[in-house]
């Protein structure tokens, strides 16, 4: 099949799948119908889906693929039993302790923080480097030296050959347009980016948020065809998609050529 590169494939719900051999099909078919960049974070199944994607791309010798992963919500990573058929009860435990909720309620993005991070992922990953590394989902905006040294990090990291380029992923009405910010890279909700005014659009974003456009729209055509139609409409950024049912796949993969 032909890659698509203006799909990357989500695998933020892979953990909502029982078995470590649904979570490899689905993978493997995404990669079957040419969807070939994927995008992963440390906080998806603590740790599962960036452990999943990197055993899939070592069973399936990809020639060609790219890795998005992000940085800053700071969860527990699960043992590596979690990735088997345990998931469920160390997710229970977890959410009893209340470990998710304070992971997801704080951020952390000191140089430290995203260093540790990335080699974490990496690991998972079983990785040398990444083409995207995101910053999570920030809830408030950077004071200036905090940013300052956020860019350098990450410049230091692309020097390093560890991450070919860094950006912002998340709604972003609070940093008034990435664009003006010059954030190198942003990844926000379709819906948010439709909303902004043309000149606050960044050039060559990411958009994710499709499948609740398309519902809250009326959801009339097939969501394939939503896809293509967005996609035709706005031909400059990429797009997000994501299922969790294999049947699912190949026609949202065709729906942007
Ligand atoms: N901060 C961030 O950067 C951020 C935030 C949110 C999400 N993401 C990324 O974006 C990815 C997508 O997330 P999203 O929120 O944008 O989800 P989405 O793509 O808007 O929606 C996913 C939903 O679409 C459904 N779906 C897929 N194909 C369909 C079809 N042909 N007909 C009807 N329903 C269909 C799926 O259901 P089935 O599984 O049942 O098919 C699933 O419930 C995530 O996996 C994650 O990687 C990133």
């Amino acid at each position: 099949m032909p890659q698509t590169t203006r799909l990357v494939f989500g695998l933020g719900s892979l953990h909502h799948l029982f078995s470590p051999r649904a979570r490899f099909g689905l993978i493997a078919a995404a990669a079957e119908a040419g969807l070939t960049r994927f995008d992963v974070a440390p906080a998806y199944g603590n740790g599962l889906a960036e452990h999943e994607l990197g055993r899939a791309l070592r069973v399936l010798r990809l020639r060609t693929f790219a890795v998005h992963t992000k940085v800053g919500i700071p969860v527990a990573i699960y043992p590596r039993v979690a990735a088997t058929y345990a998931f469920p009860a160390v997710r229970l435990l977890d959410v009893a302790r209340g470990g998710l909720r304070s992971g997801f309620a704080r951020r952390t993005f000191d140089p430290d923080a995203l260093r540790e991070s990335l080699h974490g992922s990496l690991r998972r990953l079983g990785l040398d480097r990444v083409q995207r590394f995101f910053l999570h989902e920030p809830i408030r905006p950077f004071e200036t030296g905090e940013y300052g040294a956020v860019v350098e990090t990450m410049e230091r990291l692309i020097r390093d050959g560890k991450i070919v380029e860094w950006g912002i992923a998340g709604p972003q009405r609070k940093y008034r347009g990435p664009a003006l910010l010059g954030i190198p890279v942003v990844q926000q909700p379709l819906d948010e980016w439709l909303a902004l005014p043309p000149r606050e659009r960044s050039p060559g974003a990411t958009l994710y948020g499709l499948n609740r456009a398309w519902r809250a729209g009326g959801a009339g055509e097939s969501f394939p065809r939503y896809v293509r139609i967005l996609a035709e409409a706005n031909p400059a950024v990429q797009f997000l998609v994501s299922t969790n049912d294999r049947a699912r796949v190949a026609p949202l993969a065709g729906a942007v050529p």
